[in-house]
């Protein structure tokens, strides 16, 4: 701390005498075809696209620092030790009635190359058929069909299939298997597989032989964004061979672009992005002659562009900013996975508290084998199975409220079994637990970001608005409601399995609800900041056009999760990497 600060002292000290001499004429900036800001899932995989033409010149900035070599980037078991860490931007979220206004709750996000993908939980889900179907009905644009986005989603994949013959765990055709992020499954803890899959089936969950083949309800093996025991995240797969191989590629990590600098006259034209060096605190302009790409992701990437100008006309105003072009869509439509962690104690000492507790040295082993052949308890994570479920067709709410799934195989909530004590409070001493995560997947509460009015340059205002709409409340419900008889199964009875909270809360709606907001947490799988829109669509309703560009502005796209409408009714990663692939397609094309 004392070390950074001197030294940044010093450097400002060096600064500004030329800073404030005048008649100094400035080098022209470095200039680039294109200008990548962000190095996440879609900056990765835009980076690496665009620069497989060796006569384009691709820059890719990162605000983050890259983490290759750094066990908590690798191992997939500690992949929490990257939270509250120099790879998490450490936002916390406004206050919001649905979690029962508490404060300084975390709002998770990779500050590091390969963005939330390099510290994320690794989960590999497509989302349902249906949703991208109706991505495509919304934009009128038939390439956006699940059927038509296959090779998109072979391309960008590994598949890793397990030891020994194909068998039920997984469907061999619907994978690719020579792309770019590695896929796999968890087969520790053979103990918990027979009741976990049969709890499934008696709570109504069927048995789903892949989940990743369009319709994903009902209980499957879980997939994972891991490669040989190791994390595959954005920059293990899509940059870092790249970057070492190619002149044309460069990637500039501690690098967070402040503002897109517009050029004079009109039409309103950006081409030069200003950024900060976040080493030595120098302020640095590039210029791409072809275009910008702002894949900054849910949150930074409407701060960005409020800082150029381009957003709400009386936010900005709000917070000194010159408006460049009203856009009020940016910033709206944040929408969320909000969940509910819980656990219940078991009677086997197989649990993964044991790993975490260093057990009769069990951690250092397990790291031991980790170390020698990428195997073992830390070459995964502690989950297993994931379900995803529906709330009943019968149910009241359908009389006031349309069904927000994109159809009859699309999820309202997903359920996650957890080998180890899931709760957000810090685990008892002793005693073994599972846990479940319960989640609202098709959210229909709508947030928003946007620049803090009173501090600018400081963390942006995350508003998740969570738990907003009545039928995300009844979703919530019936998920943790199924959660409980799912562990009251007959199934996990040999394991003496009690829940480790009051589950008498779920016997009325009012008890409930209070716990769900005094529990939940506010996601990690934002989409929607900055969505995509039709060509024709009213002014201001969406903030990108079918291309990718920016309506109104000369010079730049937006390509990440800001532009999906809605979330593909799974976890986000996979489908961003599809959304950069196709963009990144587009721009090949010259679209
Ligand atoms: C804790 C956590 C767990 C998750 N778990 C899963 C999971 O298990 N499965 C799943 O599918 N999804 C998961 N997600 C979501 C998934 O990782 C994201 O949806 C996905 O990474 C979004 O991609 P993106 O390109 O939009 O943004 P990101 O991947 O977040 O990348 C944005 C990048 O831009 C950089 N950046 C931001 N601002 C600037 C700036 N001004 N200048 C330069 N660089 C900038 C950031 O540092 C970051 O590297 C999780 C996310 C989190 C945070
Ligand atoms: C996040 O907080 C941790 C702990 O205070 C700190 O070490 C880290 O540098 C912070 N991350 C960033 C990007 O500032
Ligand atoms: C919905 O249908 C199920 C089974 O078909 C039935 O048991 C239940 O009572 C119905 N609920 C309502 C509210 O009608
Ligand atoms: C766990 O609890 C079950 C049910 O009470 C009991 O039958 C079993 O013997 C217990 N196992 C252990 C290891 O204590």
């Amino acid at each position: 701390m004392v070390r950074a600060s001197l030294s940044s002292l010093v450097l400002t000290a060096l600064l500004l005498p030329s800073a404030t001499l005048g008649g100094v004429v400035p080098r022209a900036p470095e200039s680039f075809d294109y200008v990548i800001v962000g190095g996440g899932a879609a900056g990765s995989v835009l980076a690496s696209r665009l620069s497989e033409n060796s006569g384009v010149s691709v820059l890719l900035l990162e605000a983050g620092p890259d983490n290759q070599g750094v066990p908590e980037g690798i191992i997939p078991y500690i992949y929490g030790r990257n939270f509250f860490s120099r790879y998490d931007w450490n936002y916390t979220l406004v206050p919001t009635p649905g979690l029962n206004n508490r404060q300084n709750m975390p709002y998770f996000k990779g500050h590091v190359l390969g963005g939330s993908t390099a510290i994320n939980g690794m989960t590999y889900t497509r989302g349902p058929a249906s949703d991208w179907d109706r991505i495509a009905s919304y934009l009128g644009d038939s390439s956006w069909t699940w059927n038509n986005l296959q090779n998109l989603f072979k391309r960008s994949e590994a598949f890793e299939a397990p030891p020994g013959p194909p068998n039920n765990r997984y469907t061999p055709s619907v994978h690719g298997t020579t792309g770019n992020i590695g896929v796999s499954l968890n087969l520790n803890n053979p103990w918990i597989v027979p009741p976990t899959l049969q709890a499934a089936s008696d709570v109504g969950l069927p048995y789903n032989q892949d989940v990743n083949s369009g319709n994903p309800i009902g209980i499957s093996w879980q997939q994972f964004a891991i490669k040989n025991g190791e994390r595959s995240s954005a920059a293990f797969g899509y940059l870092t061979a790249q970057n070492a191989a190619r002149s044309n590629l460069n990637v500039r990590v501690n690098a967070k672009a402040t503002r897109l600098i517009p050029e004079s006259g009109s039409p309103l034209t950006f081409k030069t992005v200003e950024y900060v060096d976040q080493v030595t605190g120098s302020t640095v302009q590039v210029v791409a002659n072809r275009e910008v790409i702002v894949s900054a992701g849910v949150v930074e990437t409407p701060v960005l562009l409020q800082k150029s100008g381009l957003g709400d006309a009386a936010e900005l105003q709000a917070a000194g900013i010159t408006v460049r072009l009203n856009i009020p869509a940016v910033g709206k439509n944040f929408i969320e996975h909000p969940g509910v962690p819980l656990s219940w104690s078991v009677n086997t000492t197989l649990t993964d508290d044991e790993i975490d507790r260093n057990t009769n040295n069990l951690f250092d082993q397990e790291l031991q084998q980790w170390q020698n052949s990428r195997t073992g308890r830390l070459a995964q994570t502690s989950l297993t199975h994931i379900m995803y479920g529906r709330i009943p067709s019968n149910h009241s709410i359908f009389q006031t409220v349309a069904d927000p799934s994109g159809g009859p195989n699309a999820p309202h909530y997903e359920l996650i079994v957890a080998n180890k004590w899931t709760t957000q409070t810090p685990r008892p001493a002793t005693g073994n637990f599972i846990g479940m995560t319960n989640f609202v997947m098709s959210s229909t509460s709508a947030g928003s970001i946007r620049v803090n009015p009173s501090n600018p340059s400081g963390p942006p205002l995350i508003h998740t608005n969570s738990l907003n709409t009545a039928i995300d409340r009844v979703i919530m419900r019936h998920a943790l409601r199924t959660a409980i008889a799912y562990m009251r199964s007959p199934a996990w009875a040999p394991f003496n399995i009690q829940p480790a909270f009051d589950a008498s809360v779920a016997n009325s709606d009012a008890t409930l609800d209070a716990f769900i907001a005094s529990n939940a947490f506010g996601g990690a799988h934002g989409v929607g900041t900055a969505k995509i829109g039709r060509a024709n669509s009213p002014a201001g309703q969406d903030v990108v056009g079918p291309n990718f560009r920016v309506k109104g502005v000369q010079g730049v796209r937006v390509v990440d999760a800001s532009i999906l409408p809605f979330v593909p009714n799974g976890h986000a990663m996979v489908p961003v990497y599809i959304v950069a692939e196709k963009a990144a397609d587009l721009i090949r094309s010259g679209n």
